[in-house]
């Protein structure tokens, strides 16, 4: 089969219209470059709409005596030392002023009594290193991520970025010097493949948590980028280190934000116990969300847990003022009723930790460029931000609010560092049809693909294999017969079976694309797992109880060829800043 190409020639294509994709977009059409931004689902629909409790910056505004400096701490101690401290340092640093951007371009903050940003307390987040909790996250009211979204898109059409929405990216177009000249995608609404040229293609496709059975992400977070650029020959990082957050409702996995325990909510036990006092004397229920999901899983493994199977915990705001639930949480409010039938100003609502954030994914430096290597020798053309991109400032455990912080730095460094290497409207390298016939082949394949089994069974075995054998706990039994299970699964995709050939609205071939997506990632997720011998923030081996420094102050890198071998290597955390305004911190024991 073949299609009739319908090209079109930017300066830059970015892949994704997340909090990341739509302020990188942002940045590069401000600054006169030609750009596109190319997406699955509609802007506003993408899945930062769902980030709810917050963004950290250091505004101080509750003159708590907050500074960028403890957020580079906290962040630092919270990434278990994984994270690149230069990479940290510019993200803390440049928070204050991201979010006053934010404000400045519109974004509907909640209000303190002086009429400031409200700020409320978060996970991890302290004074003075440890010694009081902060008030850091920038708040509007529990839907954050809904209200930044809303507008950087409003700001994107001011600044006259070309919007291709409902368009599935299929593949890169690398040339043979392993140089990103472009993508080609899909339209879904009229079926018509298109190839887009760019001198710099963004991949901010988000996170791949539907890897695993229960997670707080949408169906849409299928990682398609992280994919693209394993087809493309190039790794990933850090993938073993997978976010459960805490409070995922029990059954649904929606998402019950940390900032109900920022503004006093508890977890108990089945005897009623606030256990969280055993695990963080200090920090308590807001301890980094590794230690207390972690805590939650022990609980229920020792049979403390709540429920007919006892496998939940209880997450209590009945306690609180009805009025400050209105005001501060009332999407909380609403997702317990709809996705617990329980009304939270009377009942606890029953709680397990669920997958929420991918710490790994396509390894950069804090310009948002690619890399390729233990040596970080930089991919030309190709830049990742956002949770698609480990660039690493979360490193093994990512601090609540640090996410949507992330994008809105990242997005706009991208856009920084692409003006400074792009000159508006040059000319386009040749490129051979070759590299665009391997991606439409690719693309019939799966279209015609006439075997015995459906996507959405092979995706269920998936998922279960993950969850079961690659969750909070792990060992290198469990992994390795997960290793065997899941090549097996994916080997099951050689049956795909795809009965709907149209090219409208098929999102029969839409979900058997994104599976395809979500095989090559878990399967150097469960590799990588298995490959580090040591317990370090979100990667807790039952094996290797203790973090190893001295093997192990290291990032992982990941490659998967098309026949499923997974080749792994390493390069070493950034221990250093990139200025003397910080100290480099040392690594420490880690108690909250
Ligand atoms: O709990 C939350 O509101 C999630 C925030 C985050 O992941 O940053």
């Amino acid at each position: 089969m073949t299609y009739s190409i319908i090209d079109h020639f930017f300066d830059v294509v970015v892949v994704g219209a997340g909090g990341a994709g739509l302020r990188a977009s942002l940045g590069m059409s401000a600054a006169g470059l030609k750009t596109a931004c190319i997406t699955k689902v509609f802007p506003t629909r993408s899945h930062t709409v769902a980030a709810q409790g917050g963004i950290s910056a250091a505004l101080n505004n509750t003159n708590d005596g907050d500074n960028w400096r403890y957020h580079f701490y906290d962040t630092v101690k919270g990434s278990d030392w994984l994270g690149d401290q230069d990479a940290i340092e510019y993200m803390c640093k440049n928070a204050i002023d991201a979010v006053i951007e934010l404000e400045h371009m519109g974004v509907p903050f909640s209000r303190d009594e002086h009429g400031n940003i409200y700020q409320r307390q978060f996970g991890g987040h302290t004074i003075e290193h440890g010694k009081s909790m902060a008030k850091r996250a920038c708040a509007a009211a529990d839907r954050t991520g809904h209200a930044i979204l809303q507008t950087l898109y409003q700001q994107c059409l001011r600044h006259n970025t070309e919007f291709f929405i409902e368009y599935f990216t299929l593949d890169l177009l690398m040339d043979d010097q392993g140089i990103c000249r472009g993508a080609v995608a899909w339209c879904l609404d009229d079926g018509t493949i298109h190839r887009f040229r760019a001198h710099m293609v963004v991949l901010a496709t988000g996170g791949h948590g539907r890897t695993f059975f229960t997670c707080t992400g949408a169906h849409t977070c299928t990682g398609d980028g992280n994919a693209m650029v394993l087809r493309a020959g190039l790794p990933l990082a850090d993938m073993e280190f997978i976010q459960f957050h805490p409070t995922g409702i029990y059954g649904a996995g929606c998402l019950i934000s940390e900032a109900v325990r920022g503004e006093g909510g508890y977890l108990t036990n089945s005897l009623g116990e606030r256990f969280m006092l055993k695990y963080a004397p200090n920090a308590k229920d807001l301890a980094s969300r590794d230690v207390v999901s972690r805590a939650i899983a022990v609980e229920i493994k020792e049979g403390r847990g709540c429920g007919p199977n006892k496998d939940i915990a209880m997450l209590h705001m009945e306690h609180l003022d009805p009025k400050i639930i209105a005001e501060r949480l009332p999407g909380m409010h609403e997702t317990a009723r709809v996705f617990a039938g329980i009304d939270a100003n009377k009942e606890p609502i029953p709680v397990q930790p669920t997958v929420h954030y991918n710490m790994g994914g396509i390894p950069t430096n804090y310009h948002g460029e690619v890399t390729k290597d233990s040596q970080e020798t930089v991919v030309q053309g190709l830049m990742a931000i956002g949770e698609a991109a480990c660039v690493s400032v979360h490193g093994a455990n990512r601090l609540g609010t640090n996410s949507l912080l992330d994008l809105v730095v990242f997005g706009r460094a991208a856009a920084i560092r692409a003006k400074e290497i792009i000159r508006p409207g040059s000319p386009h390298e040749n490129l051979s049809d070759t590299v665009t016939s391997i991606i439409i082949n690719r693309f019939n394949k799966t279209r015609y693909a006439s075997g015995n089994l459906i996507t959405g069974c092979i995706r269920t075995n998936m998922q279960q294999i993950m969850q079961n054998h690659c969750g909070v706990f792990r060992s290198q039994e469990n992994l390795d017969s997960g290793i065997e299970k899941l090549f097996e699964c994916a080997e099951s995709l050689n049956d795909l079976q795809v009965n709907d050939h149209s090219l409208i609205w098929n999102t029969d071939l839409v979900e058997a694309l994104e599976l395809q997506n979500l095989m090559s990632q878990a399967i150097v997720t469960i590799h990588s797992a298995a490959y580090r011998t040591e317990s370090r923030g979100g990667h807790a081996r039952e094996d290797f109880p203790d973090r190893n420094d001295k093997l192990w102050l290291s990032h992982t890198l990941a490659w998967c060829d098309d026949n499923l071998n997974v080749k792994l290597d390493k390069r070493p955390v950034h221990m250093y800043t990139l200025t003397n305004d910080v100290d480099v911190i040392q690594p420490q024991k880690r108690i909250y």
